[in-house]
């Protein structure tokens, strides 16, 4: 039997272990760190996501047979490089494919070289010259990124000239972002989806499409989050678009990343926008999305150890499975989120739910599981549609017991 090593700590970290869990061939799975919900599965093993030479020497003194790694820090960092070079098979892009994510400029050229369909920009190092741009451009809302992992923040829809100008003094000449360049793109509306897909050099294995929730509260309002809940399938993608986004998309870029000699080997994540003027790319990630993973994941019907490991070895895969089935996962979040919350509330109930409980932020504290996070935990329900996945999913959160949790009552609004 196999022994897995699986990096990360949240909720898409857990699904992957559950995932994992379920397969024939897995006989021990370790996860570093793991969190709460993961230790039911797993054993967790006290290293950081970056601490890659401890983890080098873990997986060779536990003598894994395969490495999946979750968070793009681990990527950024150079695991896999690392673990390639000491022939132990690792699933995940190597530090120069993740550039895919890291960098929004190696992004937006690579598109632009690759013809695919994303909001035009111009990137520019200095405050100065950017500022003349917007200037110049003078249309608005415009869209400001910063060139670099931002953990989420670096991306600011500027409503006018004022707040163009605080936004690129911060990014550009102030110390909360470091050195690094900034994208001027232009602002496209529409529906956002997710399209992630497992790659292997050339070879494009969709998932089924699915969708986050980005904001606070119902109604798509209040500050950005990590995601508040997620659902699959979309009934307003037709299956002609979603094979013209794989084919003028994921294919595109997987192909372009070969020409370029930085083949992917891992996860592609593409965050896709349903413009009037056809599906454009807004950001790609070099991982599995989180919460998307959560209620894409579980409906893999192939065995998840030969998917993981066949990429990490490149092996081709005859055909990946999945089962057609609605989902909808919805975040419960500790009160203040994603400001400031307290830990260490009391959660009780989860054995209660019918479906699947995925842990994002606990901790076990006098043999009492408790929030640790500000997102603690994603409740996860099937039906044969996504009203009746969602109806399932809010009646049986009612099980689930916290005075310090919240959680949206719209996770999938746009879907009915
Ligand atoms: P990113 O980190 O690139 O995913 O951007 C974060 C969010 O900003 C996206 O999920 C979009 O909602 C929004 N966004 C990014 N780029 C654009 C754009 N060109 N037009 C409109 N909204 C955008
Ligand atoms: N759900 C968005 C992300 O994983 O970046």
């Amino acid at each position: 039997m196999k022994k897995v090593l699986v990096i990360g700590s949240g909720g898409r970290e857990h699904a992957i272990v559950y995932q994992l869990s379920r397969s024939t061939q897995v006989g021990h799975i370790y996860c570093a760190p793991g969190n709460a919900g993961i230790a039911q599965l797993a054993e967790c093993v006290a290293i950081k996501d970056t601490e890659v030479e401890k983890l080098l020497s873990f997986a060779q003194t536990h003598q894994i047979d395969l490495c999946v790694v979750g968070p793009e820090a681990a990527l950024a960092a150079g695991i896999v490089d690392v673990f390639r070079a000491a022939g132990i098979p690792v699933f995940g892009h190597t530090k120069a494919a993740t550039q895919i994510e890291a960098s929004k400029e190696f992004a937006k050229e690579l598109m632009a070289k690759y013809y695919v369909p994303t909001a035009a920009y111009r990137s520019f190092d200095t405050y100065d010259e950017a500022i003349a741009y917007v200037r110049l451009r003078n249309t608005y809302p415009t869209v400001l990124k910063y060139d670099g992992l931002a953990a989420g923040k670096g991306v600011v829809i500027a409503q006018d000239e004022q707040e163009a100008v605080l936004t690129l003094k911060d990014m550009l000449v102030g110390e909360a972002f470091g050195k690094g360049k900034v994208v001027i793109e232009d602002y496209l509306e529409g529906p956002e989806f997710s399209f992630m897909a497992f790659v292997d050099h050339q070879h494009v294995y969709p998932m089924p499409l699915s969708q986050d929730h980005k904001r606070a509260f119902d109604g798509d309002k209040g500050p950005n989050t990590g995601g508040m809940g997620a659902y699959t399938p979309l009934p307003f993608i037709s299956a002609e678009e979603e094979q013209w986004a794989k084919e003028h998309i994921l294919q595109a870029v997987a192909d372009a990343m070969v020409k370029e000699g930085k083949p992917l080997t891992g996860v592609l994540y593409g965050g896709l926008m349903k413009t009037k003027d056809g599906i454009k790319v807004i950001e790609f990630n070099a991982r599995f999305g989180d919460p998307e993973t959560e209620v894409v994941l579980p409906l893999l019907e192939t065995d998840a150890y030969m998917v993981f490991h066949a990429i990490a070895v490149g092996e081709i895969i005859d055909n990946i499975a999945w089962r057609k089935q609605a989902t909808v996962g919805v975040v419960l979040a500790s009160k203040g989120y994603p400001g400031a919350y307290q830990k260490g509330a009391e959660i009780t109930g989860t054995e209660d739910f019918d479906g699947l409980v995925l842990h994002m932020g606990t901790a076990v504290k006098d043999g009492q599981l408790v929030t640790n996070g500000g997102r603690v935990l994603m409740c996860i329900a099937h039906g044969d549609d996504v009203r009746q996945a969602q109806q399932k999913a809010y009646e049986e959160i009612e099980k689930i017991h916290c005075t310090n949790l919240f959680y949206r009552k719209d996770i999938a609004h746009w879907a009915l």
